[in-house]
């Protein structure tokens, strides 16, 4: 399974990749927003096990990709559309970079590669997605493709000694046409 934008090509994950993943997952700026403070070896291969076997599925219903520079092959982050039941109508996606490339539109790239896949190929009627209301940059990269805010759930998550507000987003089939005719 490949996707491929302007700038980067979005592959099933492989094996091998947890090296890559768990170099990114270690740098601070990366587990801020995450419960996790720290990431092992053991961790991250069932992290990438995880996406292996979502490939096998039949129907397959999650497809959480590898994020590529076409050129060298770096792996520099993941993207992924969950379908949330077998014939169901709706989806959520996901998206995470390695910090050194933060900052360059890649993210938004990959999300919106995701959406239209969601909804051109797999015909899903709605796509949605979360974040943390302090992660400022993931609820930008929703907005710019043109998700709505739907809530603020006040407290609903816990984790480093604290309470965290979380925003839900989503965006329905005519919506993302309208926007991209
Ligand atoms: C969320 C994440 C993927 C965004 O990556 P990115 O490379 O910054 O994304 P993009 O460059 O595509 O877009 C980010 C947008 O947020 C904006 N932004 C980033 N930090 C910001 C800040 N502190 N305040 C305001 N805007 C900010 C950028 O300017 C950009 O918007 P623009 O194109 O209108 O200028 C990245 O921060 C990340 O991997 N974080 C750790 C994992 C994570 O939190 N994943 C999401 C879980 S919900």
């Amino acid at each position: 399974m490949f996707l491929s934008t302007d700038r980067l090509l979005l592959r099933d994950f492989v094996e091998d990749d947890w090296r890559a993943v768990l170099a990114y997952q270690s740098d601070p700026r990366y587990l801020r927003y995450y419960a996790w403070t720290k990431r092992t070896p053991e961790e991250v291969q069932a992290f990438v096990g995880r996406f292996i076997a979502q490939q096998e599925r039949q129907p397959r219903l999650k497809f959480q990709l590898a994020i590529t520079l076409p050129a060298t092959g770096q792996l520099i982050g993941n993207a992924g559309i969950r379908i949330k039941t077998a014939g169901g109508h709706e989806a959520d996606i996901g998206y995470e970079l390695d910090p050194q490339y933060w900052g360059c539109g890649y993210a938004s790239e990959a999300a919106r590669a995701l959406v239209q896949f969601g909804f051109e190929r797999l015909h899903l009627h709605r796509i949605s997605a979360q974040c943390l209301a302090e992660n400022v940059a993931s609820a930008r990269v929703l907005e710019k493709l043109g998700m709505r805010l739907e809530g603020r759930l006040r407290d609903s998550e816990r984790f480093k000694g604290r309470y965290w507000d979380t925003l839900h987003y989503a965006i329905l089939d005519p919506e993302w046409r309208k926007a991209s005719s």
